[in-house]
């Protein structure tokens, strides 16, 4: 029976990203895939959740995996905020904060309770496809704006929103990803991001900043440098995003968003019907780990995994790329992004890499909102193996400099 006249209109336009279907193909055993952006397994402290399970289940029996409250557990949201008050200079009171099942779950709620079909959202190119398919998903329009070195081209903005307002556009939000961009690694500027705040402000626009990578920064890099937007926010336009699934482990699907209370209500409401609450036990585990004074330990452990793989795979760029692509060294995150010469299409070049020398990327085109990019590509190097950064860089420059002569 076809039912694809029982579907919502929503449901119609929904698609499988290509990075998914690519993913499937990428992942077998004998290729050396630089295409998996997830962290790796290795960085899950499993010891210490066993320990911390094992405690919670003989004090407390059963209750651990009970229902708990939409908004979060009260203990894990104080901690939290007292943590981002810390680190990045955020200051939100209770009511400005709700946790998540992942930050996944953060952007579709987002998008659910701002989004009307046709609306003007604001995405850098190129910007994260699991956001513009959240955001696409409730059939907004996008409008991807120019990037430079220091971060979103704010003249860029002031144009391509003036475009959406004569087109009659609702403009909700711009979303943006300041620190160890996915796909491109890039970080703003202190200065950009207080440009965008202040127009922000002065458009009656929101921000939507999400900060995945933020505490994935490598030795080099200064983490004061990676102060949020949301850390300069007293008139409450900007709605701040980060997860655990990057310095603890995705699986426990935990994140947090803090952001005006007017806009976080209606959020609890969705949160309410999509979920009724964030994974129980996983809040438990993660308090206890808080609390347990482990967390610091545990992110210089993770940097520093990440800081070696990362610079292997310069001294791989380096060695084999040097001569044909440009790029700027990852300073942080879980990619790195690379420029081929024009004409080159890396769409293509992923077919003849994946069959004939069992190498995997991420063509870089998907990334963009509005087209373009088609001779750039994402590099992740969180899960390939010491030994094989080299031979799969090696093997891949061959292709690609087969394709330029
Ligand atoms: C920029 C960005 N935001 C959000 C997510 C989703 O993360 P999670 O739902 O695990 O918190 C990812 C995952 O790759 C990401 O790269």
């Amino acid at each position: 029976m076809d039912l694809a006249d029982l579907l919502s209109k929503d449901a119609r336009v929904m698609r499988s990203s290509l990075i998914r279907q690519l993913t499937g193909l990428v992942n077998q055993p004998d290729v050396i895939s630089f295409a998996a952006g997830s962290p790796n397994a290795k960085t899950f402290p499993h010891d210490r959740f066993r320990a911390i399970q094992n405690h919670l289940i003989e004090r407390e029996g059963g209750q651990v995996f009970q229902y708990s409250v939409t908004r979060g557990n009260a203990r894990l949201i104080g901690a939290v905020r007292e943590r981002e008050r810390e680190l990045k200079g955020i200051s939100v009171s209770s009511g400005e904060t709700l946790l998540a099942s992942g930050s996944q779950q953060g952007l579709d709620l987002v998008a659910r309770v701002l989004l009307d079909p046709g609306d003007a959202v604001f995405v850098e190119a190129p910007s994260y496809i699991g956001a513009m398919a959240a955001f696409e998903n409730f059939r907004a329009k996008l409008y991807a704006v120019n990037c430079d070195r220091e971060g979103m081209d704010l003249d860029d903005l002031a144009a391509r929103l003036a475009e959406a307002r004569a087109e009659g556009r609702p403009c909700k939000f711009v979303y943006v990803i300041p620190n160890f961009q996915n796909p491109s690694g890039a970080v703003w500027s202190q200065a950009r991001r207080q440009g965008l705040y202040e127009f922000a402000r002065r458009e009656r626009l929101l921000i939507f900043e999400d900060d995945a990578y933020g505490e994935l920064y490598f030795a080099d890099m200064d983490p004061n440098r990676l102060r949020p937007v949301k850390a300069i926010d007293d008139s409450g336009c900007a709605i701040y995003m980060s997860t655990f699934s990057k310095i603890l482990a995705p699986g426990l699907r935990v994140a947090w968003i803090h952001g005006p209370e007017q806009i976080l209500r209606r959020i609890e409401c969705c949160k309410e019907t999509a979920d009724l609450c964030t994974s129980t036990l996983s809040q438990r585990i993660i308090l206890e780990f808080l609390e347990r004074g482990w967390m610091p330990a545990q992110a210089a452990r993770v940097r520093r995994f990440y800081s070696a793989k990362s610079q292997r795979l310069q001294d791989g760029l380096e060695a084999h790329f040097g001569s044909f692509a440009r790029w700027r060294r990852a300073r942080g995150g879980l990619f790195q992004w690379l420029d081929l010469p024009e004409g080159i299409d890396a769409l293509n070049l992923l077919h003849a890499s994946l069959e004939e020398d069992k190498v995997a990327f991420i063509p870089g085109a998907p990334f963009f909102a509005e087209g373009g990019g088609a001779n750039t590509l994402r590099l992740s190097f969180s899960n390939v193996k010491d030994e094989n950064i080299e031979i799969g860089l090696s093997r891949l420059s061959r292709r690609i400099r087969r394709a330029t002569t």
